[in-house]
Formats: C-alpha cells, structure tokens, sequence
C-alpha cells in the first residue's frame, strides 16, 4: 500500500469508534458449547426459525409445561435445522457456557401501552434471570430483546457486571428492516437494494436518517432535498411514521409481534456466531458519540463479530438529527434515574 492509501485507511479508520481489540478478553476456545439461550416464547420460536442458526440451542422459561411441549415439538423438526441439539427447562443449569443467551423474558406491552411503561416490570424480572445467566456463562454475550429494550439493555449491562461489548440490545435492527421494506414497497426495489437506517430508541423518539437512505450509492436527498423533512410533498416521512406504529399495528391485529423481531434477532446471532463483522442497528452504550453526555443504550451502526460489539460507525448526522438523540438520551436517562436496580 502506498502512502496515500495508508492515509485514506487511517482516514476513515478515524471516523469509526474502535473498541481497541486489545482491551477485549478473546473467548477462550473450546470452552463454549454451541449454544445460546432464550426464553421460550413466540419471539424464541421464531428465532429458531433462522435455519442452522446454531447446532446446540437451550430454551428456558417458567412455564414447564408449555416448554416441554414446544421443546418436543422443535426437536421434531430437528432435521430441517441441521441436526439443531435442542434442551429446555427451568433451571439455568442447562445454560452453561452459552455463547451466546438471548434474553425475551418479561411482559408484553399491552395494547397502546408504550414501552417505556414496561420498565420496572421486566427490570424485575431480569433481576432473578441475569446473575444466573453470568454465573453458568461469565463468557456469554447477552443479547436484550424484552422491551423497552434501550433500558433494559442499560439494565442487564449493570446487573450482569459485564464489558460493554458484550451486552447488545436487539435495538433498531427491526426497525431499520421494517424501513426499507416500507421504502421497498415505495421504490419497487428489493429492500437488501433499498439502504437506509433508523437509530436512537427503539420507540417512539427513533430517528430516521434521511440524509444516507440511497439505492446504489445514489441518495434519495439528491433526488428529493425535501424527502423525510415536514416540506416534502412526496411525504416519505409517513414511512417513518409507519415504522414507529408498526409494531402497535400488528399487536393490535394478533396480539404480538414474533416474526419479524425472531428473524432480526436471528441475523444478529448469525454475525456474532460466524465472526463476520456484519453492520447491525443495535443497542449499544453511546456516552461520548454524536455529543451524547449519559450512560445510555442506544441504537447506532454497529459491527459484530465473535466478541460482541468490535466498532459503532459513525455517521455523517444532521445536526437536527443528533439532536433528536441527545434528546432520546436525556428521556431515557431520566428514566434510569428511577429504577430500582
Ligand atoms: N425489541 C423488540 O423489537 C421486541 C419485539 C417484540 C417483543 N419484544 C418484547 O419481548 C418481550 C416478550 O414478548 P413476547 O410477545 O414474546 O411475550 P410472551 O408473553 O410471549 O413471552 C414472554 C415469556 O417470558 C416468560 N417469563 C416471564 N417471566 C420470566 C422469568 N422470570 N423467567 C423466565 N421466563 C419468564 C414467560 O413465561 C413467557 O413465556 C416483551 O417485553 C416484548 O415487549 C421486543
């Protein structure tokens, strides 16, 4: 490589936040059973979905009956998940050395409830499932998906004990797939053609970044200056608008939302599992980046590999929608401020 490359390297080396590699603990190998954990629930089934996810899943839940009756009944589909080992029950014994332990415990949100409401409820309940978690896998990389998840990443972060990097919520990656399938339907492109972000909080506050949203490198802005703004008279705000009601839409019409957030979880266990540095919107800790002074959770671009969160990109943001952020991160502060952890 010549000098001016090198440069260019460093360049944009620069504009991502590295976790220095060599802070991070390599998990030692071998130690791990292929396997990761999750709660089996509608949210749990669907991740299973994602065939050959992993070769040893364990599912735990407090409901025994329930869980031996799903755990039959996906151990009868084994076949089809490339020889899936597939354990359930209630003690979390059966969890050591988990890689990797998905956590979609709690209560669900009711209908019109917002997530910030669940709060204190499932804090509770990740008061009794974490500890044990951490004390059958100190290795494990903890992956939060009960709402609301930003808290409740913050929330098993500091009940865990463990890095940063090792404690990720399921975050925006959901909304950012709901986005550009909206801005497929849109288009008429495929949406792995269609390339845009949501970040910030899982909810209501999230931010779409309108200013990256392109197909081919070329930027809805250059076509549309006004797109996602309140002039645009093409109104592709409302697809934003969509993406945050979504998930009411759909609890309104069966009750839950499973298989959309069971596929989004499932591709964030692909890249942690096979190490392939792949991009994810996903909950992470965000003090210091886009001028966020708390201790915060929140969804940004995000590589994954074996160790959990390797860099958060850092994007060319607005300053409208670093504000949005900031702001974000202040509500969701004030939040933490009350919890009984
Ligand atoms: N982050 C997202 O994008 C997203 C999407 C959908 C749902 N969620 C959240 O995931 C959570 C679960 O939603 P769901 O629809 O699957 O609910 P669900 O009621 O189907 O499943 C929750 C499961 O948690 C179990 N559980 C409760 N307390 C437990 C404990 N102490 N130990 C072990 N298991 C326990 C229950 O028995 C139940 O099986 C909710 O908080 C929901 O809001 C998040």
């Amino acid at each position: 490589m010549d000098q001016m490359q090198t440069e260019k390297v460093n360049e944009i080396n620069q504009s991502f936040l590295a976790y220095k590699r060599s802070k991070l603990k390599a998990p030692p190998t071998g130690m791990f059973a292929e396997s990761h954990v999750m709660c089996l629930n509608a949210i749990g089934m669907a991740v299973m979905t994602h065939e050959g996810i992993s070769s040893d899943v364990v599912l735990i839940d407090v409901h025994e009956n329930k869980l031996k009756g799903e755990m039959l009944d996906l151990q009868h589909g084994s076949l089809f998940l490339r020889n899936a080992k597939i354990d359930a029950g209630t003690e979390y014994s059966r969890t050591v050395n988990s890689r990797i332990c998905i956590i979609a415990a709690g209560a669900r949100q009711r209908e019109g409830e917002s997530r910030l409401n669940l709060v204190q409820r499932n804090t509770d309940i990740f008061k009794s499932i974490i500890p044990q978690l951490v004390k059958y896998s100190p290795q494990t990389i903890l992956i939060v998906v009960s709402n609301p998840v930003d808290l409740l990443t913050y929330v098993a972060w500091k009940i865990s004990g463990l890095p940063k990097n090792r404690v990720i919520g399921s975050g925006t990656n959901l909304d950012s797939s709901r986005f550009r399938f909206l801005l497929s339907q849109k288009l008429g492109i495929a949406p792995s053609s269609c390339h845009g972000y949501i970040i910030g909080e899982h909810g209501d506050s999230s931010v779409a970044v309108w200013s990256g949203v392109n197909v081919a490198g070329v930027r809805l802005r250059e076509l549309n200056p006004d797109a996602g703004t309140e002039t645009d008279d093409e109104n592709w705000k409302e697809i934003h608008k969509q993406v945050v009601d979504s998930a009411y839409e759909v609890i309104k019409l069966k009750g839950y939302t499973s298989w959309a957030i069971g596929l989004s979880v499932g591709s964030i266990v692909r890249s942690l599992l096979r190490n392939s540095s792949d991009l994810h919107a996903v909950s992470v800790n965000v003090k210091g980046i886009h001028g966020i002074e708390e201790d915060v959770f929140l969804s940004l671009p995000a590589i994954l590999g074996t160790n959990g969160l390797t860099k958060i990109v850092r994007q060319k943001l607005e300053e409208q929608e670093m504000e949005k952020l900031r702001q974000s991160a202040r509500v969701i502060d004030e939040v933490q401020q009350g919890l009984i952890i």
